[in-house]
């Protein structure tokens, strides 16, 4: 099986001329010029339609493409698949690249498809699968140097005898010789090894890997887990290849960031906390890495991943954050201080040292307030650039934004992200939010409502441009 054609330009090429070509029935009846012009604009016109009605029934598998955040949006990425069971994770990664907004388009070795059927990864990425190579010459297609070509060439996973062809300029698959003409082409290649252990300590192997690295190759570590290189996880896969094609602007900055909610003991087992799911910070902390930047991660009680680089701490209290807050910042020299935790202002006044007995009537806790982590901050760091975060409820614009300037007017926080969470799919626990980004000078940006992780692009952007 081969893919005859993977683009509309290409499809729309081949129905038109194969059209044009033929002769028409007017050729015999009216050989008259204007007619033959009116006839073949009209088939044209005919053909043109119909080609655009073709191109506009989308594969419904990519309905998806977008759905996480338009940080690979307008990117293409060739995923070559080899003869690895990890191959079955292709179909999640692939899926996962498209839900950052890009389109995938899959190559395979022969082992491969023994492995997994290409129909999988059609259904997967809603593109025909490249599985050898025909008179299309689908590898220059797809990587070679012309304006068409993908963004990147992922090879994943790769196994130790096409790690081995690709060191070698061998290029006897449709993978082998799709990477030889990306690296010709100078289009970025990561490649992500799975195989036994035992393979993977080849001399050969090793030797092959280090070539790779010294011509440019990105060779992303395996997990090493039982006594096998396992491909990492679809998520860090992801963000290196999200890493890769965005800017490297946060290069030897250090960020340290909060998140999540905190949690104020009543007694031995109950609290009281807020919805916080950490969702924005752990966003804006994926944003800075892929940009370059090492993070500080001060992390409350959440079920969300936080990203494998990140230098993270997990804490309960208000207490707990503040003390990791200073800590980390009286041994480390951050460039810039995020708060996005939903710090309690107030916590009980005492914990009881075993549970209160149900069953009363009433009962009434009393609260005490609690440090502002932010403020206790600035008065020890006057220099750090300070990004807060303030819940608002019910409010219009026009106040969100008077009340997000009293920060900056005391002098506390350099930016304000303000947003309100009685707004349909805002703040608290939702995989989006809408902001207005407030800053020195009277500056204000609205974030209309978006995927955390494209507005955790907006407010690092505007990190970015206020420090420059
Ligand atoms: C079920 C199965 C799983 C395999 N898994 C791996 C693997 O994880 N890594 C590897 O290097 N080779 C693995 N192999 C061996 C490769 O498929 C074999 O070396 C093949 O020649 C690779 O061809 P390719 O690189 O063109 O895909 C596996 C073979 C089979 C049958």
């Amino acid at each position: 099986m081969s893919a005859s054609s993977f683009s509309t330009p290409a499809l729309s090429n081949l129905l038109i001329y194969s059209l044009f070509t033929f002769t028409s029935p007017f050729d015999l009846e009216d050989k008259t010029q204007s007619r033959r012009e009116f006839y073949l604009r009209s088939v044209y016109q005919h053909v043109f339609k119909d080609v655009k009605q073709v191109s506009s029934i989308t594969h419904t598998s990519k309905l998806i493409i977008g759905s996480l955040s338009q940080t690979l949006s307008n990117r293409r990425i060739a995923l070559c698949v080899t003869g690895s069971v990890a191959a079955v994770e292709c179909v999640a990664l692939s899926r996962l690249l498209m839900r950052h907004g890009s389109e995938v388009y899959a190559v395979m070795s022969p082992m491969a498809h023994k492995i997994i059927h290409p129909y999988l990864l059609e259904w997967a990425t809603g593109n025909p699968v490249i599985v050898e190579l025909t008179g299309q010459i689908e590898h220059i297609t797809l990587a070679g140097k012309h304006d068409e070509r993908v963004d990147l060439v992922l090879v994943a996973p790769a196994t130790a005898n096409t790690i081995g062809k690709m060191a070698n300029g061998i290029d006897d698959t449709a993978v082998t010789t799709t990477v030889s003409s990306a690296i010709g082409a100078k289009i970025p290649v990561l490649v992500v090894p799975a195989m036994h252990e035992s393979m993977f300590d080849h001399p050969a192997v090793v030797e092959n890997i280090k070539k790779l690295k010294e011509i440019g190759v990105h060779v992303m570590s395996p997990r090493m887990e039982e006594a096998k290189a396992k491909i990492p996880d679809s998520e860090e896969i992801a963000s290196r290849v999200i890493s890769l094609l965005g800017p490297q602007d946060l290069n030897g900055k250090h960020f340290l960031i909060t998140a999540g909610p905190t949690r104020g003991w009543m007694d031995r087992v109950r609290f009281i906390t807020n919805p916080s799911s950490g969702r924005m910070g752990i966003e804006i902390a994926n944003e800075v890495i892929s940009r370059g930047g090492t993070v500080d991660l001060v992390l409350g009680p959440v079920s969300l991943s936080p990203p494998r680089e990140a230098n993270v701490r997990k804490v309960e209290t208000p207490d707990e954050m503040l003390s990791s807050v200073t800590e980390i910042l009286t041994k480390s020299k951050a460039d810039v201080f995020i708060s996005t935790a939903a710090v309690l202002d107030y916590v009980p006044s005492e914990m009881v040292d075993s549970k209160i007995p149900s069953g009363t009537a009433e009962l009434a806790i009393n609260l005490k307030p609690t440090v502002k982590i932010i403020d206790k901050v600035r008065k020890n760091h006057k220099k750090l650039f300070i990004v807060g975060f303030k819940v608002e409820s019910g409010v219009t614009d026009k106040e969100l934004e008077k009340r997000a300037k009293t920060k900056i007017e005391s002098g506390v926080c350099d930016l304000v992200v303000a947003n309100d969470a009685l707004r349909e799919g805002v703040a608290f626990d939702t995989e989006t939010n809408q902001v207005l980004i407030v800053g020195l000078r009277g500056f204000v940006k609205h974030v209309p409502l978006s995927m955390k992780r494209d507005v955790a692009r907006e407010i690092v952007n505007t990190i970015v441009e206020a420090m420059s």
